[in-house]
C-alpha cells in the first residue's frame, strides 16, 4: 500500500498541488525523499521522525520512500514535513481516517511535534478552492491568511497529535473563520495624512496631478525640503485598493513570507523605498529561488527611490522593462516565473551634487550635466512629472491652520480617475492617462491652434525637447480630467509645461 497525502507549493506568485506518495516496507533502515526536493525538503527527514518520536507515536525501523509528484518540478520549502508525517502514521497502522482525500496539509514541524507556519498560504488556499478540496490542516499562525480565500475550511492546529485527533475524530472541530470584509475594511486606514504636510500649495497639486493619471514624479528638493514626507503620502490620495487587488498583493507577501504578524491581508497601498545600495536582484527579483523583488511587493502601490543619482546605474537599467510592461519576468534553470509590479514611481533627487555650495544650478553647468548624467535615460523617461520642492517657509511651518486632507483630495483623483476609465473602456492594458501610448495621445489629447502655439513656444524658447511633447499632452489630459473638462485648453498646457524642468535648458 502507498499512503497519499495532498499539499501544495508556490511557484511564482502561484501554487501547484503536490502529492506525497509514502511507502513503508520490512527492511533494513532506510529512508529516502525523491521529486526534486531542495535542501529544506530533504531536510523533512529528520525533523518528521523527530516529530512522530516526540509526539509519542511508534517510528518502527523500516524502508520510508517518500515521492513528491509531479517529480520534474521543483519543490521548496519546509511545507512538506507535514504531509510526510500523515503519510508515514497512516503507513505504519497509526492513523485510521477516511478524511485525509478530502483535505490538503501543510506545515513545517518543530523536532517536538508542533506546527510552525510557512510562506505562500494565500496562494495555497486559494488552489486548494480551485481544486474543490473540502479544507486545508495547517498551522495555527496561517490560519488567518488561508481563511481569506473563503469556501474552503480552515483546520488550523498547534500540533501533529491535534492533526491525528482531528482526523480520527477524537474531539470536534470547527473550522476557523473571518470576517474578510470587515477586516479589509477596519484595516483600511493610513497613519498619516497630507493635512500633515504645512504649506507647499503647488507640490500638493502636482502630486494630485501625478496621483489623478498615474504618472511617475520625481521631486527635485534640497535634503530637509519633505521630499520624503510627500512621497510617502502618495498611497493615501490614491484610490482605495478593490479586495482584488489587495489579494493579488497580499500573494507577492505571502510567499516572500513578508506578511506583517498579525495581519493576513494587506488592505492599503504599499509604499517601498529600496535603499540606493540595493542591488538588482533585491530590486526586481531573482536569485536561486526566484523571488520577488521591491518593484513587486510594491505592486497596487508606490515604489520610492530616493537619491535617485546614488542608484547604480545597471540597477535602475534592470528596471526598465518591468516599468513598461508591469509584470518582471524571472528565469532560473529551466523555469520561468512572472511577477506583477504595477507601481507609481516616485523619484528623489537633489538639485545640486552633494558637497556643491551652489543653492539653485544651472543645466548647462558641466558640474551638473555630468550629474544628472547619472540617473539612467530610460528611467527619466517614464517620469511624467518634474517637481521642484523649496523648504516650507516658516510661517507656514509655525501656523496652526490644518491643510487640506488626504480624503478630499482622494475624492477628486477617484473622479478623474473614473473618466479615464470610462474613456479607455474595452482597450486592453490601458487604464490611465499616463499609459495612452502615441496613438492614444493623437486621438484622446486633439489640440487647437492656441495649445498648439504655446506648444511651440515652449519647445523652442523653453528648449524643451521633443520627449516631452507627449508628457505634457497626457499631464494636460490629467489636469482637464480633474476640471472635468472634455477639450483641452492653454491653461491645461501651460500647467503641464511647468513640469518639465529636468527637460530645460536653463535653471533646473
Ligand atoms: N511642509 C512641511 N510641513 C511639516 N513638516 C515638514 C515640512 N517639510 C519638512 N518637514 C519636516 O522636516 C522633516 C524632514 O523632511 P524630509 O521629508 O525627510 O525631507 P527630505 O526627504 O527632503 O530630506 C520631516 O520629517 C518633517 O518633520
Ligand atoms: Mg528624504
Amino acid at each position: 500500500m502507498i499512503a497519499e497525502i495532498f499539499t501544495a507549493s508556490t511557484y511564482g506568485v502561484d501554487a501547484f498541488i503536490v502529492r506525497t506518495e509514502v511507502h513503508v516496507e520490512n527492511g533494513v533502515f532506510f529512508f529516502s525523499i525523491v521529486g526534486l526536493p531542495d535542501s529544506a525538503v530533504k531536510e523533512s527527514r529528520e525533523r518528521t521522525i523527530s516529530a512522530i518520536k516526540n509526539s509519542m507515536f511508534h517510528f518502527p525501523i523500516k524502508r520510508y520512500t517518500v515521492n513528491l509528484a509531479p517529480a520534474d518540478v521543483k519543490k521548496e520549502g519546509s511545507g512538506f514535513d507535514l504531509p510526510i508525517a500523515i503519510g508515514m502514521l497512516s503507513e505504519t497502522s497509526q492513523l485510521f481516517s477516511k478524511k485525509i482525500k478530502e483535505f490538503l496539509f501543510i506545515g513545517e514541524l518543530s523536532l517536538d511535534g508542533k506546527l510552525r507556519p510557512v510562506p505562500g498560504i494565500l496562494p495555497i488556499a486559494l488552489e486548494a478552492r480551485r481544486n474543490g478540496f473540502k479544507g486545508i490542516v495547517l498551522p495555527q499562525e496561517n490560519a488567518s491568511e488561508a481563511a481569506i480565500v473563503g469556501d474552503v475550511e480552515v483546520y488550523p492546529f498547534e500540533k501533529l497529535t491535534d492533526v491525528v485527533d482531528f482526523l480520527q475524530d477524537e474531539r470536534s472541530f470547527t473550522p476557523f473563520k473571518v470576517d474578510v470584509k470587515a477586516m479589509f475594511e477596519k484595516e483600511q486606514n493610513y497613519h498619516f495624512d497630507f493635512a500633515d504636510v504645512k504649506g507647499q500649495a503647488e507640490v500638493k497639486r502636482a502630486m494630485e496631478i501625478a496621483a489623478a493619471g498615474s504618472h511617475n514624479i520625481i521631486l527635485i528638493g534640497l535634503p530637509g525640503s519633505g521630499k520624503t514626507m510627500l512621497a510617502k503620502r502618495l498611497p493615501t490620495i490614491l484610490p482605495p485598493l478593490t479586495l482584488d487587488e489587495a489579494l493579488e498583493t497580499t500573494k507577492i507577501h505571502s510567499i516572500a513570507g513578508l506578511l506583517p504578524s498579525g495581519s493576513s491581508i494587506i488592505s492599503i497601498r504599499p509604499f517601498r523605498s529600496p535603499h540606493h545600495t540595493a542591488s538588482d536582484v533585491s530590486l526586481v527579483g531573482g536569485g536561486p529561488n526566484a523571488k520577488p523583488g521591491e518593484i513587486s511587493f510594491a505592486h497596487n502601490g508606490v515604489l520610492f527611490l530616493d537619491e535617485l543619482t546614488e542608484f547604480k546605474k545597471n540597477v535602475l537599467e534592470v528596471m526598465r522593462q518591468p516599468l513598461e510592461d508591469r509584470v518582471v519576468t524571472i528565469s532560473r534553470s529551466k523555469l520561468t516565473v512572472q511577477y506583477p509590479c504595477n507601481f507609481m514611481l516616485v523619484a528623489a533627487m537633489n538639485p545640486t551634487p552633494a558637497g556643491s555650495q551652489k543653492e539653485t544650478a544651472m543645466y548647462s553647468d558641466p558640474e551638473v550635466q555630468k550629474f544628472l548624467s547619472k540617473i539612467s535615460g530610460p528611467i527619466l523617461d517614464r517620469i511624467d512629472l518634474h517637481i521642484h520642492v523649496n523648504p516650507v517657509k516658516y510661517q507656514e511651518l509655525s501656523s496652526k491652520a490644518e491643510g487640506e486632507r488626504s480624503e478630499q483630495i482622494r475624492g477628486r483623483v477617484i473622479r478623474a480617475r473614473e473618466l479615464q476609465l470610462k474613456r479607455f473602456k474595452g482597450r486592453k492594458g490601458l487604464f490611465a492617462n499616463s499609459n495612452m501610448s502615441g496613438k492614444e495621445i493623437r486621438e484622446f489629447c486633439a489640440i487647437d491652434s492656441a495649445c498648439e502655439e504655446l506648444m511651440k513656444n515652449a519647445i523652442t524658447r523653453l528648449g524643451l525637447s521633443a520627449r516631452a511633447y507627449d508628457r505634457i499632452l497626457k499631464v494636460s489630459r490629467t489636469i482637464a480630467d480633474l476640471e472635468g473638462t472634455k477639450k483641452l485648453n492653454t491653461a491645461h498646457i501651460s500647467e503641464a509645461i511647468q513640469y518639465r524642468s529636468l527637460d530645460r535648458t536653463g535653471w533646473l
